[in-house]
């Protein structure tokens, strides 16, 4: 099979090493790619959210599948372009995306179908909202409505900062018309857990848990990132809890989007709060999440493209469950100087064939490109440095193991990325 991805973060370098390892791929293409990518894909100068040339490329390769790493093409609705084309893709419809897209479009969904989530308010006036903040008090969480880059969400501890982010995301447009209609939710506390499924809406298997680290400094200290770190399994996700996931959330959720009348045959991702009132869904993705995926990934024993192509061709079914290794993956995020802010790019990276000879050990690259045989940090997050073992806490030590033989000028990390899941600090 011909197989093209679309994306060049590390999301996608995770993606495109586990499709290499199918004896279904015989030739994988990426838009566009990074510097760690060409080494299993071929890397084609097409943006991911370019739905046209993506859309011609496909047709002019007779591409077999087609997976979407970013939101912003699925938003724009690739996929149905794709089917209209007859071509096969793995994601949702345009309308189904904007399950993401959308905030409100989220939150109604969820209200219509029962699925527990915090209590919300949407607002299309900022003074409307403002008073509403008055009345509710601190702490709250005002979120845009639409794409935002990851940023779109203020989570206040003071009334002042709450009316602060309504100012900042509709009166100064801050983030465009993705701050036309705003959230204002009540806050939860807990610890928080990514639950990924593969569903084609008839039928919905569950990928491994893992769990993310949004904020940039260690102990959740500073501002909320793409992501620093993440690790799979997620102990905090016991099976008691999981069924409750299962039944109040994914499958409510799915089957809303059936009776709504969607198309999706992709990934579903549930941000999920563990509060002390049950799991409560913070947040929806149409995509794999990333970083998750390059701890999620390593562990799966299934072929990827099987399982891709069932769900691109709605037949899901046919699986009963994926195999999965019963080793625990930690992936640690290398950023540029400055992230999640400016950061400063094209700074040589050194140590990776060094970290990349430790067994058990893979690095994943994000924002690099390669430039006269040098390997070049082009990108905020740069690399995801991925590590297993029989325990969280080997695949810890293995994890940082690799990341210590690898530098870049600035190159900064978290140094306790799954330390929660074994109740310990560094
Ligand atoms: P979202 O993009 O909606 O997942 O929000 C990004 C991050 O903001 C989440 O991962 C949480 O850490 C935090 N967050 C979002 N909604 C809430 C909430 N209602 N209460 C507390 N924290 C939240
Ligand atoms: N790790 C968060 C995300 O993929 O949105």
């Amino acid at each position: 099979m011909k197989i093209l991805v679309a994306g060049s973060g590390g999301r996608e370098h995770a993606l495109v090493w586990k499709i290499a390892q199918s004896k279904l791929a015989k030739k994988i293409f990426c838009a566009p790619g990074n510097g760690g990518i060409f080494e299993f894909a071929e890397c084609i100068p097409i943006k991911a959210d370019d739905v046209s040339g993506l859309l011609d490329f496909a047709k002019k390769e007779k591409i077999d599948l087609t997976v979407v790493g970013p939101e912003a093409a699925l938003a724009k609705g690739i996929c149905d372009e794709f089917r209209l084309a007859g071509l096969k893709i793995f994601g949702p419809d345009k309308k189904a995306a904007q399950l993401e897209a959308s905030k409100v479009f989220s939150k109604e969904l969820m209200a219509k179908y029962d699925v527990p989530t915090a209590g919300f308010k949407v607002f299309d006036d900022p003074e409307a909202a403002k008073k509403y903040i008055d009345k509710h008090g601190a702490p709250c969480v005002v979120k845009a409505d639409g794409l935002a880059q990851g940023k779109g969400v203020v989570v206040a501890k003071t009334v002042e900062e709450a009316k602060q982010a309504v100012k900042a995301m509709m009166q100064d447009k801050i983030f465009g018309s993705a701050g036309d209609k705003i959230i204002v939710e009540d806050c939860l506390e807990g610890q928080e857990a990514s639950i990924l499924v593969l569903t084609d809406l008839k039928k919905v298997i569950f990928l491994a848990s893992a769990q993310d680290h949004k904020r940039v400094f260690d102990a959740d200290k500073g501002p909320n990132t793409g992501g620093m770190g993440a690790y799979s399994p997620a102990p905090v996700v016991t099976p008691e809890l999981l069924k409750i996931i299962s039944d109040k959330i994914i499958n409510r959720t799915i089957s809303g989007l059936s009776r709504e009348g969607m198309d999706y045959r992709g990934v579903l991702y549930a941000g999920i709060m563990l509060t002390k009132d049950g799991p409560k869904t913070l947040e929806f993705n149409v995509r794999f999440g990333d970083p998750e995926t390059q701890a999620i990934l390593p562990r799966l024993k299934s072929d990827i493209v099987e399982v891709m192509l069932a769900v691109a061709e709605g037949r899901l079914s046919v699986y009963s469950d994926l195999e999965w290794e019963s080793k625990a993956c930690v992936c640690v995020v290398c950023a540029s100087a400055g992230y999640p802010g400016e950061y400063q790019a094209n700074k040589e990276i050194f140590g990776l064939r060094d970290a990349a000879q430790l067994t058990d050990a893979v690095v994943f690259h994000a924002g690099t490109k390669k430039e006269n045989n040098r390997i070049l940090a082009s990108g905020g997050r740069v690399l995801g440095v991925t590590g297993c073992g029989v325990t969280i806490k080997e695949a810890i030590g293995r994890t940082y193991q690799a990341v210590e033989k690898i530098k870049f000028e600035g190159m900064h990390y978290r140094k306790d990325i799954g330390y929660k899941a074994i109740n310990t600090r560094p």
